[in-house]
């Protein structure tokens, strides 16, 4: 089997953006890979955050991701933090990146805008880390959203570059991207995105989801109950694509084109069908949270298997580098 590796980060409230461009695929895929997930708390210290909030969010991620499907019999779960390597290894593969590469990553551009009083190294270092996490366990296959495909495409270069500077070592790794590998906010604009409060947790009850919905942008030709819409132009139809059926599917679009529906009714429909999806997730995560001994043995155990291969790995790499290990 190819081994697979994705990470997420512990900033809170993880949505149906994640969910659907993310995490639905990597518990898709556990019986066709061997996959690693890894909830990346080295990289969320790039961004301020509160320290005392840290360690739950961390735990609760874990618990989300389990509710969500990732089983723990079937793949390995663990933090970041744990396995010493993977900023071992982050070092070794900043003496073989450009910095002009680094300077170029969207993310870190669009970041250092964001959050101007905080431009630090890490920041600017990010992509490396990333490069490292994948490449300390081989991974071949990364299951992302698409705003990671250039940080996963810049992951496979520098595993060429260390390859052609001391002997093939990494192969080359290649972004997965699901069927809704960019899922828009209720704000119709920007991509969903926690940080832009445009978006739907997965951890959210059914009345806020009703709520979010009801304010959601629509197709602005549709200003009266009477106007008839365009569905490609609405983020809502959007939406109905992941979460319901081909006859509602059939039902929206011409319902919104005769104006035979209100926005309304369209968004009462993909609240049912999102709700029905999101209650046996929320009802998996309450039962984990109720014992947050299991997430804990998980990244324990997780953390004991994902260290046996970087230990290896790195003695292959130290190797190739003709460091004296002694
Ligand atoms: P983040 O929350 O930014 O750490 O993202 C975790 C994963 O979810 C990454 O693989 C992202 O590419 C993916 N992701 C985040 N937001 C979206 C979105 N709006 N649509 C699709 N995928 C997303
Ligand atoms: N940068 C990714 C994000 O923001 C998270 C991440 C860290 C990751 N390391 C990774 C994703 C390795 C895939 C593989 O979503």
């Amino acid at each position: 089997m190819k081994r697979s590796f994705s990470g997420i980060q512990p900033t809170g409230d993880l949505h149906i953006g994640n969910y659907l461009g993310a995490i639905k695929t990597w518990a898709d895929m556990l019986d066709r890979y061997e996959c690693f997930f890894c909830i990346v708390d080295l990289h969320a210290l790039t961004i301020k955050y509160d320290t005392s909030l840290m360690a739950q969010r961390t735990l609760d991620a874990v618990a989300v991701n389990m509710a969500c499907g990732l089983d723990p019999k079937k793949c390995t779960i663990f933090i970041q933090s744990h396995v010493k390597e993977h900023a071992e290894l982050c070092w070794i593969l900043d003496s073989v990146t450009p910095m002009g590469e680094l300077g170029r990553m969207t993310q870190f551009k669009e970041k250092s805008k964001s959050h101007p009083e905080n431009v630090n190294v890490g920041l600017f270092n990010y992509p490396v880390l990333q490069a490292a996490d994948i490449l300390l366990y081989k991974g071949e296959v990364v299951p992302v959203g698409d705003d990671q495909v250039q940080h996963i495409e810049f992951s496979r270069e520098v595993a060429r570059k260390f390859n052609a500077a001391y002997g093939p070592v990494f192969p080359e790794c290649q972004a997965l991207l699901s069927n809704a590998p960019r899922v828009m906010g209720l704000d119709g604009v920007n991509k969903m995105s926690k940080s832009l409060g445009n978006h739907i947790a997965i951890a959210d009850p059914a009345d806020v989801i009703r709520k979010k919905l009801a304010t959601a942008k629509t197709d602005p030709a549709r200003k009266r109950r009477t106007d008839p819409g365009e569905p490609t132009k609405c983020n809502i139809y959007s939406l109905h694509q992941f979460f319901s059926t081909p006859e509602q599917m059939q039902w929206v679009e011409e319902g919104c084109r005769n104006a035979g529906i209100g926005c309304l009714d369209c968004k009462g429909v993909l609240a049912d069908n999102i709700i029905a999806v999101l209650t046996p997730i929320q009802a998996r995560y309450a039962e984990l949270k109720a014992d947050m001994n299991i997430a804990r043995r998980v990244v324990a155990e997780g953390a004991a298997r994902a260290q046996r291969i970087a230990s290896a790995v790195m003695a292959e790499v130290k190797d190739a580098l003709g460091l004296y290990t002694g």
